[in-house]
Formats: C-alpha cells, structure tokens, sequence
C-alpha cells in the first residue's frame, strides 16, 4: 500500500500531462519516457511483481472464499491488461518521435486509459482485496512474507 502512494503520485504527473496535450495537441517525449519506464520497471515488475509472484502464490495455496478467488482473478486480468496498455503507448511514444501524425491521438488514449485505470485498481486493493488477504495469513506468516517482498 506504502508502493501505492508512488503510482498515484505518477498517476497524477500522467494525468497533468494529459490536459497539456489535449491543450497543446503537442507531447513531451523525454517525460512520456520517463512515465511508461516507472510504470514498466516499478508499477508492473517490481509492484505487479510482489503481488503476483508471491503475495497470490501464497493466497493459491489457501481455501480462498469464491468472492475473494474471483477478485484476486480479477486483479491477474487487470495486471495484463495495464501491461498491454503501457505497452501501446510506448509503441505510439516511438510512432510521435518520427513524426507519425496518429500516434498523438494514441497517446492521449493510452494516457487516459492509465490515469483511470490505476486509482481503480489501486483502490480495489486497498480497500477490498488486501485487507481480505490478510485474514489468510498468521501475523507470523505476514511477517515472514516482508524480507522475501
Ligand atoms: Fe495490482
Ligand atoms: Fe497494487
């Protein structure tokens, strides 16, 4: 949750930036860099990294109750999907440096799409899923699970 307060500080650089290119019809490129490479390497691997390779491989191996199996699959096709999204915009962000004149409206989608998403899910998380994940574990192996993370 510590990791959330970051991505929605990005969150909302993205979504400053987003006004400016619906203002401008222009974008810069150095930042739209530096944003996909913080959600690439710190949101998806790191973040989505700790999530999905061993806070829901432990929760698998629990009797999960079906709502919480459900939302936890939910948060999977979630991941996927913010991976294709920084994917495309990444794609549009090389497609603008050479002056390809669709790429702009891409990134603007691609942008907005990210700025909605992330507060949802974040929220998901936050509210719903992690605290439901703890009742699975002892505070033991809650503790266990931090030097690992
Ligand atoms: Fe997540
Ligand atoms: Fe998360």
């Amino acid at each position: 949750m510590v990791e959330h307060r970051l991505i929605d500080r990005m969150t909302l650089l993205m979504r400053k930036a987003l006004v400016q290119v619906e203002s401008t019809h222009e974008v810069n490129p150095v930042f739209l860099d530096t944003g996909v490479d913080f959600i690439r390497i710190y949101a998806d691997r790191t973040h989505h990294g700790k999530e999905e390779d061993m806070l829901f491989r432990d929760l698998s191996k629990r009797p999960l109750s079906a709502e919480d199996q459900r939302v936890m699959n939910e948060l999977i096709e979630e991941h996927v999907f913010a991976r294709e999204t920084t994917r495309a915009l990444i794609d549009a962000n090389t497609r603008y440096r050479i002056g390809d004149e669709s790429a702009l409206a891409d990134i603007t989608s691609g942008l907005h799409t990210l700025v909605e998403f992330y507060p949802k899910h974040i929220e998901k998380e936050d509210k719903v899923f992690f605290p439901a994940s703890r009742a699975y574990f002892t505070d033991r192996e809650d503790q266990a699970m931090l030097p690992e993370f």
